[in-house]
């Protein structure tokens, strides 16, 4: 590159040596100082094939190209470029060259090369004419990136998501098939409204886990969607429920205490609280707060509207013990306020 540089540009610019295309009077229409800077420095690879010579040869690359197929300038310089193909090159994309050659189109393509060690990459190869301002083709461009690690987390998403669907399947099975035992045991033993109550808290869970799937490998999990799902079948026409939530995530584990808590508190509104009455409505918030940079999950459950409470009801319900042992098991607390038209609940879970 550079075979007509402007006297202008020998004063102040002196080429690199390693930046330097050989032989210099093969690529005289694009001269400039800034591009050659350009072209030499960009992590881009980058070449021009020149369609007036026989088999359309490569007449400039970059160091980038070089770079990333691993040749020597000349051994790239004067050979048509599908020296970078080998048998795993796919046919159509190939085609999809040839035809674009052929109508002087600008084209995208994705094909396995081959560096000058063996080593494959998939090129992500983008290529289209380029003429003189007279509308004589003089060269076509192509550029070069490396995308094998693009593909790579790209089929590893894709893996990802097809497991997260198979577990979310199986773990939707089972929480039918424990269902089903609890029901039918219940019935057995003649006590169908206990089992529907476990049912309750089963369901429950299960819902919250469904939306975890997704993130679960990462550790943590934002809580706002799980939350959500735990107490959508209480709130069928989404008006009596306020969320005022954020992006907050969690640690994983904190799914299943938040899953029960909730769902025992979501119940006790229906049989007793507010949602036990046409207006009765209930907020929703959550926050994380740390010392020492741990974070905690702090829910507040406030209901409004509900039956006048004038003492604090009798504690001591299946529902509440199960929610007092869990949150106690994992050093978390539950503080009970009965205000006038409603609970207000204060849930810290540790992190
Ligand atoms: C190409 N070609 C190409 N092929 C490849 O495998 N890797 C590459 O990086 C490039 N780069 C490239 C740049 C430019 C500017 C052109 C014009 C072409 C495609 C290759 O040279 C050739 O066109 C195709 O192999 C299809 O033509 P053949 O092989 O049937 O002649």
């Amino acid at each position: 590159m550079g075979g007509s540089k402007s006297s202008q540009g020998e004063d102040f610019y002196r080429e690199p040596e390693s930046f330097r295309v050989e032989p210099r009077d093969h690529f005289p229409g694009a001269s400039g100082v800034l591009f050659e800077q350009a072209m030499a420095q960009t992590r881009m690879a980058v070449c021009l094939c020149d369609p007036k010579q026989p088999d359309m040869p490569i007449v400039f690359a970059n160091r980038a190209f070089r770079e990333v197929t691993g040749y020597e300038e000349h051994e790239i310089v004067g050979r048509n470029c599908r020296f970078l193909q080998g048998p795993g090159t796919d046919q159509r994309e190939l085609d999809k060259i040839r035809r674009a050659l052929k109508t002087e189109d600008v084209v995208l393509v994705e094909l396995l090369n081959y560096r000058k060690d063996g080593s494959t990459f998939w090129n992500a190869l983008h290529l289209g004419p380029i003429y003189k301002p007279d509308g004589e083709l003089m060269y076509f461009f192509g550029s070069q990136w490396d995308v094998s690690e693009v593909r790579a987390a790209r089929a590893d998403e894709q893996n990802a998501r097809v497991m997260a669907r198979e577990l979310s399947h199986r773990m939707k099975n089972m929480f039918a098939v424990i269902s089903g035992i609890v029901n039918i045991t219940g019935r057995v033993r003649g006590i169908p409204k206990e089992a529907a109550e476990i049912n309750g808290r089963i369901q429950a869970l299960g819902r919250a886990y469904e939306t975890t799937l997704d993130e679960a490998s990462s550790g943590s999990i934002e809580i706002g969607p799980a939350i959500r799902a735990i107490l959508a079948p209480y709130d069928a026409d989404a008006s009596r429920l306020a969320f005022v939530g954020n992006g907050l995530r969690v640690h994983f584990a904190t799914v299943s205490v938040v899953g029960l808590v909730l769902h025992e508190l979501a119940a006790n509104a229906t049989k007793f609280g507010a949602w036990s009455i046409d207006n009765g409505r209930v907020e929703l918030d959550w926050s994380g707060s740390g010392k020492d940079g741990s974070k905690n999950l702090i829910v507040r459950w406030r209901e409004f509207g509900g039956p006048s409470i004038t003492a604090s009801p009798q504690a001591g319900g299946t529902g509440t013990q199960i929610v007092d042992r869990m949150l106690r098991h994992g050093g978390g607390t539950i503080e009970r306020r009965w205000n006038e038209d409603g609970l207000e609940a204060t849930i810290v879970i540790p992190a």
